[in-house]
């Protein structure tokens, strides 16, 4: 294998304990020897990723806090510094999909709180950390958006604003940073991880849906690396994230309508509390 920009790399990657932020970090130290050092907030997750790692799991460590609480990156930060830890590389992927629901039935403060981690959290996570990234010799952000920033559905507000605040941020600071740091987004489709946990589990036509247009962990995770190694600005990953990107752009206000009529129409409960009054 040839070498990369990426091997050999320290790196911070949120949401480390499950599904793609999980998938990737193995990779990053797998193939490319990188030192991973995870953030999230569930112990036994994170135990149950050294054990996988095996003889690997040296180059693994971990960090157990909320991203979406702004002291907790400056606490971070003093770790890093305490142990002379030098990161080069950040990869934000921490989130959380709120359960689909019309606009009125999310209470203001869990509309606050999902911002919180899916977005703010990226917010803190750069601030504290952008003057020690840009000590290294060749820095990254990567932010793990959403086809949700491409095109906004009925029934996705506030998982949408907050991943489409996080594109904005990113793209900004794309230019910013233009030459000093390399930012990347990458927008994953609908992919087979835990995510799907707010969404009602009774409902096996939704389930059955939701797993026929989501694309394999694994194969999400391969097309995330693929962007890192390339140093990729945007990456839009899987058919429904394609289709959201295209008709986003073609049809700003009739895809949006396309699209949830096609929600509505299939009848299915998982989008009972955003069609039925
Ligand atoms: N799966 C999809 O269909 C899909 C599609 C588009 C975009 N995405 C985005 O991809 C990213 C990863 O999603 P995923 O599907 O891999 O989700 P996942 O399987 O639910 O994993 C989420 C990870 O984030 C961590 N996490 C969640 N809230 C946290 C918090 N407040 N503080 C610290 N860690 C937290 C979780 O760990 P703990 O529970 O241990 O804290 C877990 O490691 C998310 O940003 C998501 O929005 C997912």
């Amino acid at each position: 294998m040839g070498k990369n920009w990426i091997d050999n790399k320290t790196v911070i990657i949120t949401g480390a304990s499950g599904g793609m932020g999980k998938g990737v970090a193995e990779k990053l130290i797998k193939e490319h020897g990188c030192t991973v050092i995870g953030i999230a907030r569930s112990e036994e997750k994170m135990k149950k990723v050294v054990e996988e790692l095996g003889d690997y799991a040296g180059k693994f460590s971990y960090r157990l806090f909320d991203v979406a609480v702004e002291q907790n990156w400056a606490d971070f930060v003093n770790y890093l510094n305490e142990n002379n830890i030098k990161p080069e590389v950040l990869i934000n992927n921490a989130g959380i999909l709120p359960k689909f629901s019309k606009f009125q039935n999310y209470t203001v403060e869990y509309i606050k709180s999902a911002m919180d981690i899916n977005f703010y959290s990226a917010v803190y996570s750069i601030h504290a950390l952008l003057p020690l990234l840009l000590e290294s010799d060749s820095p990254a952000i990567i932010n793990v958006d959403s086809s949700a920033a491409l095109m906004t559905l009925a029934g996705t507000s506030v998982y949408s604003a907050s991943k489409a605040a996080l594109k904005s941020l990113s793209e900004a600071l794309r230019e910013e940073l233009r030459g000093k740091c390399y930012v990347g987004i990458i927008c994953p489709g609908f992919t087979k991880t835990d995510i799907f946990r707010n969404q009602d589990s009774t409902d096996a036509k939704g389930q059955k849906m939701l797993n026929m247009v989501s694309t394999p962990c694994d194969k999400m995770v391969k097309m995330i690396m693929n962007d890192i190694k390339t140093k990729k600005a945007l990456g839009v990953h899987g058919f429904d994230a394609a289709f959201m990107n295209y008709f986003g752009r073609v049809m700003p206000v009739l895809g949006g309508r396309l699209f949830s009529n096609v929600m509505k129409m299939s009848k299915l409960p998982l989008f009972d509390a955003v069609f039925k009054d």
